[in-house]
């Protein structure tokens, strides 16, 4: 259902999403419905959030006060900064009118009146449609003032991203918006209490925001009929890596990783699996063995890991997990906006040691070194980035210990005591 329209010639225009029944669900809520019966709408259909975390979004739009004089705002999290992710762009190139509509929608149901989609910086198209798709929607009364005759009114602007992945955080994007450094604020407050200008806001994914719209064009018991009952809905997985069909596949969540990546991605390219990193490189590879975990919430944080972005990446025989690790490590450390101590100094430190373990100078000692980084880094850091950064690098060394050793120990054993 999400990708039911992109490849058509015409997705992105107003005319054809109009032609298609779009905004039809809009002026329905508008005249409709009241604020509160949008969140009881959307608490019912079960939707949690697409962005990482997987909050519930009907419950967090409630945590927005009422009748408190100050404004609110809504944005979109259009960042999409999680390697191995690329859904949200899709979304944004060929449905347009469904993020915005998805908004509007949002934005009625927790009284914002001014709304941003906080996009990254190098997608250009997506950039490009979205604001020609803004345009479009104000000339024909679905923005700006008395949307569709009714008494609200809502302003959309597009912000683009200047390359930072930790700007895909919420408070970093909101100080991000407000035109200071990109860096995670303490919570609470949570944004729904305190975000942009100290004011409400809700900040929900791209993919979420077209959820809604959904919901609302087809119903809660269409959404509830899909996938599991705790984490209903149609989801986006992106499958990357050494499998031989990549590309985006919308699929119920609940379905094994082993039927995503050989059903779908058609199997490993290079001899079997080594493993597979389920929900973007934040999330904890997990081993051929356990490639029958379930894809929903519950089930893969029972295995250590998380669905995160639902971005699938897989490693075949061909992949030295060593050496994926340090790009993981150099990756975060690069992107590590420098806040906090055990996430600066302990992602730069971990990286030096991945690096000179692939370069033959790894030393005795250097995986129980990468050990207790992780274990620093991990649960003292002020944001999930840092957490999210040692527990993959952690998985690498505790599914794939005999690859480090193998590296370290040729190196450090002379060449004359070896056996072969
Ligand atoms: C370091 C970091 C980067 C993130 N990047 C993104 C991102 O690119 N896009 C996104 O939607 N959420 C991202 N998130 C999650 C957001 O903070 C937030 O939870 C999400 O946008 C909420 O939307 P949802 O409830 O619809 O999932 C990131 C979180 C962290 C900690
Ligand atoms: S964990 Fe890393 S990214 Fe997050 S605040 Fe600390 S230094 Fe910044």
């Amino acid at each position: 259902m999400l990708l039911k329209n992109i490849t058509h010639p015409d997705c992105a225009s107003l005319d054809y999403y109009e032609k298609n029944g779009g905004y039809q669900a809009l002026k329905h809520v508008l005249h409709d419905y009241v604020p509160d019966q949008v969140i009881a709408t959307v608490k019912a259909s079960k939707l949690r959030g697409r962005g990482g975390a997987g909050f519930p979004t009907g419950l967090k739009w409630s945590f927005v006060p009422k009748d408190d004089g100050k404004a609110h705002y809504l944005c979109c999290n259009a960042d999409e900064g999680e390697p191995g992710t690329f859904k949200d762009r899709l979304l944004m190139e060929q449905d347009p009118h469904r993020v915005i509509e998805g908004m509007i929608i949002a934005a009625y149901a927790i009284d914002a009146r001014i709304a941003y989609i906080y996009i990254r910086g190098e997608y250009g198209l997506a950039i490009a449609r979205i604001a020609q798709a803004i345009k479009a929607a104000y000339a024909k009364g679905y923005l700006g003032h008395n949307i569709s005759g009714s008494d609200f009114s809502l302003d959309i602007y597009v912000h683009k991203g200047a390359g930072a992945y930790i700007c895909g955080e919420e408070t970093a994007l909101l100080e991000s918006i407000e035109g200071r450094r990109g860096q995670p604020k303490l919570k609470p407050p949570f944004p729904a209490v305190e975000g942009l200008y100290q004011c409400p806001t809700v900040i929900n994914n791209v993919e979420t925001f077209v959820c809604v719209a959904h919901i609302f064009a087809k119903g809660v018991d269409w959404f509830t009929s899909i996938g599991p009952e705790d984490a209903p809905g149609p989801r986006l997985f992106g499958l990357s890596g050494q499998l031989k069909k990549p590309g985006l596949y919308e699929l119920p969540m609940g379905l094994s990783l082993r039927e995503l990546v050989f059903d779908y991605g058609g199997g490993p390219i290079t001899g079997p699996f080594k493993a597979v990193i389920p929900g973007g490189v934040s999330a904890p590879m997990i081993p051929l063995a356990g490639l029958d975990v379930k894809m929903n919430f519950a089930d893969l944080a029972a295995a250590d890991s998380m669905m995160g972005s639902a971005a699938v990446i897989a490693l075949d025989q061909s992949a030295s997990i060593p050496v994926v690790a340090r790009r993981i490590a150099e990756f975060f450390s690069h992107e590590s906006c420098g806040k906090c101590t055990p996430c600066r100094e302990g992602l730069h430190w971990a990286s030096k040691i991945l690096n000179r373990i692939e370069q033959g100078q790894g030393r005795p000692g250097d995986v129980e070194q990468l050990e207790a980084l992780c274990g620093g880094i991990y649960g003292n850091s002020f944001c999930a980035l840092g957490v999210g950064a040692s527990w993959a690098i952690s998985a690498t060394l505790k599914h794939f210990r005999h690859e480090y050793d193998a590296l370290i120990i040729q190196h450090t054993i002379p060449v004359s005591n070896r056996s072969s």
